[in-house]
């Protein structure tokens, strides 16, 4: 039986991948099997693998304001690498990227093929991890995402959840814009268009859009907080890394293929006992 290989296996998404997938179906590895930073070093063993899941990434956004080189052997070079071995073997590629590759100066939802302009470190790394992928001649499902949470690891919903039951007040960003992205609909979701036969760009987040304050406040709602919590300025909080002001993906391609996904409120409300059982 073909399996499918996840490189990343304990970030937020390969952890995802490894519960929705049958066990007998997947090979995972972590950074101590293949270290994306040494690209030269990348040596995949694809045979009998039936796509590569590229879960892995230099997500660290503001340390790689002062780390890019790292950032850009991760997410670009060995990107390359990893495309140019699919490309060889025949195996497809599923690999992720991020709203953080566009500007965020838009008023409406960026579409697929709108130019890209990253404002930070990160975003270049990733960006160029899509040029380089565009240009690689492998068959590959490229899907961008943002403002990922999950059940699991470091994210904004819980450390949010943890704040609201330690401190009366919060101050949170009200001036940029996005869709919050629950890991299980984007890995759900990129699988369905992967093994549906979808290849090229595809954008895949949550249904709805808003503020890291409104976002906030639903996570509020939705684990009934005693936090009172306050609208601020990107300037109150100045981090190493710019973010996009607004930078909503356009669904529309998605949405055509597999209808539309869950709200992001709807997402949060599968959370709530778990993120109350964390923070109780
Ligand atoms: N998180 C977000 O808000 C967000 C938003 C937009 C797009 N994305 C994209 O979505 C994808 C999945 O993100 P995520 O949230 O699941 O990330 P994550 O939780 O930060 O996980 C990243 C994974 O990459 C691994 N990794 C880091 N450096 C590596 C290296 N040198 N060699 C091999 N593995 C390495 C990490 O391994 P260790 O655990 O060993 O460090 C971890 O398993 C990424 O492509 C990311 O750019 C994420």
């Amino acid at each position: 039986m073909s399996r499918y290989l996840i490189i990343g296996k304990s970030g937020q998404l390969g952890t995802a991948y490894r519960q929705i997938l049958p066990p007998d179906s997947v090979l995972a590895v972590d950074q101590d099997e293949v270290d994306l930073s040494r690209p030269a070093d990348i040596k995949l063993d694809l045979n009998g693998i039936r796509a590569v899941l590229n879960c892995a990434a230099y997500t660290a956004v503001d340390a790689a304001e002062t780390d890019e080189d790292t950032a850009r052997r991760v997410n670009a070079d060995a990107v390359a690498v990893i495309a140019e071995q699919c490309r060889t073997a025949g195996v497809p590629l599923l690999h992720f990227s991020t709203d953080y590759v566009f500007r965020g100066h838009a008023s409406a939802p960026y579409p697929i093929d709108a130019p890209r302009g990253a404002l930070g470190a990160y975003g270049r790394t990733k960006q160029l991890g899509e040029e380089l992928l565009e240009g690689s001649g492998a068959d590959y499902l490229l899907v961008r995402t943002s403002w990922v949470y999950a059940p699991w690891g470091t994210n904004f919903v819980r450390t949010m959840a943890r704040l609201m039951f330690q401190k009366p007040e919060l101050k949170v960003v009200d001036d940029q814009r996005g869709r919050p992205t629950h890991v299980m609909g984007l890995a759900e979701r990129s699988l369905a268009l992967l093994q549906g036969g979808q290849r090229g760009t595809f954008h895949v987040t949550d249904e709805g859009e808003c503020s890291w304050y409104e976002f906030a406040l639903a996570i509020r709602d939705t684990i009934g907080a005693p936090c009172s919590i306050q609208p601020c300025t990107s300037a109150e909080f100045p981090r190493p890394a710019p973010r996009p002001a607004y930078s909503v993906l356009d669904l529309s391609k998605t949405t055509e293929l597999l209808g539309p996904g869950k709200s992001y409120q709807v997402w949060l409300s599968t959370m709530k006992d778990g993120l109350l059982a964390e923070v109780k």
